[in-house]
């Protein structure tokens, strides 16, 4: 029975053959490999977070506080990762996160992206901020599990017209971020003056839009210049005044699963299971949107019990395979991957978001062999 972990044989392999891979197996060795290849301005977009990154950073170590207790003499020569989520089995619980500039730290890096998942079989969620529209990379992704992530604008007839568009392209379901009603406060953004989108990069979902091109009053987005598309782009993409009347008014625009992205408190996830939402994607947002908020992690177990029979997604802070599995045992239905992927992407493309992923699912596969935990079911059951 072949497992995630047997990826790590390759590498042996290659060693008796007398070469060693070029892209790293840890996390900090990503990230410094993805400064050195990235402009300043971009890998300051991705590494940073909001404030003095103190809620970004103990995202991180928070989850090094849960473990697990090992069993032996268990035979686990045929465990599994498997995972049910709406209706579909996948064979671990990793997706890959939304992420909004792709396409500034790799020039096809949403496409990249969408082939790497197509080719892990990996659920993937799409960003509204990309540089290739969602129907491309609805196209891209093949018959990977894909989720189109609405960032609510403030004009409704465009939310709409994004929503329908991610229908007809074939998603399979929509996240809408609900913890951007603002940008957060990002110095290392600010001391470098960069926020692509007002240079008009990573808004082609925007330009291809009937509803985005009335708005700027131009009939094709060729007559926009590039930073003209970015201050209209800016004069609608935050929607302040965003609530729960219209995840209702989201509700009755789709016949897809609609999942909240960005709750965290137990009596938002409760609120959410009543307005009748598929899932709830538990996230600060990698710290980036508000300092000063406890670690993710601490809260997943209380949001979990809150919603009930609705499943809970969560992403922040994880960094290795092990992290996926403290998600998972603390509740988590399916657990997501934000900087690392995109580390990967700097570094080699479409391979290097291959790498990262297939590196952290031979790592908990492994934790799981080692420990003789079977199942992920086993996992969360050791919370109990
Ligand atoms: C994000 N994230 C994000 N979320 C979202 O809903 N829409 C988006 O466009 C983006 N864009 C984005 C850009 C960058 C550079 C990062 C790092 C993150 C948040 C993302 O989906 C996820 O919540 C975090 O990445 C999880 O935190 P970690 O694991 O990356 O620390």
């Amino acid at each position: 029975m072949a497992h995630f972990g047997d990826f790590q044989f390759q590498f042996y392999g290659q060693g008796l053959a007398g070469f060693v891979s070029d892209l790293p197996f840890t996390f900090a060795e990503l990230e410094r490999r993805a400064e050195e290849a990235l402009p300043d301005g971009v890998f300051g977009y991705v590494r940073g977070g909001a404030g003095d990154e103190h809620t970004q950073d103990v995202n991180v170590s928070a989850l090094r506080q849960y473990g697990f207790v090992p069993r032996m003499l268990r035979d686990r020569s045929a465990r599994s990762m498997k995972a049910e989520f709406l209706g579909r089995t996948f064979d671990s619980p990793v997706f890959l996160c939304p992420v909004g500039v792709l396409g500034a730290v790799h020039p096809r890096g949403d496409l990249e992206t969408a082939a790497a998942a197509r080719e892990l079989d990996a659920p993937v969620v799409f960003s509204t901020l990309s540089s290739a529209t969602l129907e491309e990379v609805a196209a891209e992704r093949g018959s990977a599990f894909g989720v189109f992530q609405l960032y609510p604008s403030s004009d409704r007839e465009l939310n709409a017209s994004l929503v329908a568009r991610a229908e007809r392209a074939g998603f399979d379901a929509i996240a809408v971020t609900v913890d951007t009603g603002t940008l957060g406060w990002r110095p290392r953004d600010l001391a470098n003056g960069y926020l692509p989108m007002l240079q008009g990069h990573c808004i082609a979902n925007y330009l291809a839009d009937p509803r985005f091109l009335e708005i700027a009053g131009v009939k094709s987005a060729e007559e926009l210049a590039p930073q003209r598309a970015g201050l209209v782009w800016a004069s609608i993409f935050a929607h302040p005044s965003f609530s729960w009347d219209d995840i209702d008014w989201l509700r009755a625009q789709t016949k897809l699963p609609i999942m909240v992205k960005g709750l965290c408190d137990p009596r938002d996830v409760r609120l959410a299971t009543e307005h009748g939402v598929d899932a709830v994607l538990y996230s600060n947002h990698g710290g980036r949107q508000a300092n000063g908020g406890l670690a993710a992690i601490h809260g997943l177990a209380a949001a979990v019990e809150a919603a009930g029979e609705t499943p809970v997604l969560f992403d922040s802070g994880v960094r290795d395979g092990v992290d996926v599995l403290r998600a998972v045992a603390l509740g988590a239905k399916m657990v997501g991957i934000g900087r690392p992927y995109v580390y990967g992407l700097a570094l080699a493309g479409r391979r290097g978001v291959e790498h990262v992923v297939r590196c952290l699912l031979a790592e908990a596969d492994l934790t799981m062999a080692v420990n003789c935990y079977l199942s992920l079911e086993e996992l969360s059951a050791q919370r109990a």
